[in-house]
């Protein structure tokens, strides 16, 4: 049985002491109302809060992550976090390929792919973002945009590998917009996700991949949306800042 997740994207959010903050509210939270057996929540806060808030985090099943990383092991690229450094932090995870990182930073699938590869090599887990904007799904072409960003970001990988890797469909148009994509739409996308999956690794390794949904997921929309069979959690930005909407999104799990 795969577990389902929901994963905390805090974005550009917070000073170090509002992070620890929250991290140890989340943690005293989630201490007294145990999460369920196949249930993880993982924080995913900017670098600097790293080394502060993953030794805060010691309840069951409760992690933290980065949201980024170098393809670089190490060396002259001033100004840059390697996949190393972030494991020697104790967290577990980094998010790549989200739209933000795609779009405002010009990663591309290459560099993306050398991120993941570098990520997994140094025991991090990766939850990998994947998305169409909204013009390319009006064109019709979301699930084209979807299939690339997962073939060119992961398919690469040993299935080994891969079945370290979380998947989090994220349509760009529903990314701190407030709209959400309805169920059905989050369903057939996850749903053409795992086929996906299934062509490359087999029907093993599609029922065993997590795949979240991303984008103006709420408390008030979250049951509905993991409510779907192909969708294991989501992945929150906004509503990730606040302790209780965040925990109301938890218990929608
Ligand atoms: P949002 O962001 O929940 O604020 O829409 C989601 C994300 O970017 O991961």
């Amino acid at each position: 049985m795969r577990k389902k997740i929901v994963a905390g994207n805090w974005k550009m959010n917070m000073d170090l002491k509002e992070g620890i903050a929250l991290a140890k509210d989340l943690n005293s939270h989630f201490l007294a109302n145990p999460l369920k057996h196949n249930n993880e929540v993982i924080l995913c806060s900017p670098f600097i809060h790293l080394a502060s808030v993953s030794p805060v985090l010691t309840a069951p099943g409760l992690s933290g992550g980065a949201q980024n990383c170098n393809d670089h092991k190490s060396g002259a690229y001033t100004g840059e976090v390697s996949a190393a450094m972030i494991r020697s932090t104790g967290a577990l995870y980094v998010i790549l390929g989200h739209s933000e990182r795609r779009t405002l930073f010009g990663e591309d699938d290459a560099l993306l792919a050398a991120k993941t590869t570098e990520a997994l090599r140094n025991g991090l887990r990766v939850i990998f973002c994947c998305g169409e904007v909204l013009a390319e799904r009006e064109k019709g072409i979301h699930f084209d945009v979807v299939k690339r960003h997962i073939e060119k970001g992961l398919f690469m990988l040993e299935r080994d590998e891969f079945s370290k890797c979380i998947i989090a469909y994220e349509p760009v148009w529903a990314i701190g917009t407030g709209v959400t994509a309805t169920p059905a739409q989050a369903q057939e996308m996850h749903h053409f996700i795992r086929g996906l999956v299934e062509g490359h690794y087999g029907k093993e390794a599609a029922e065993e991949t997590i795949i979240l949904y991303g984008g103006s997921c709420k408390a008030s929309n979250a049951a509905e949306l993991f409510a779907n069979a192909d969708v294991d959690g989501g992945l929150i930005g906004g509503a990730s800042l606040v302790k209780e909407e965040f925990c109301a999104i938890v218990s929608a799990l």
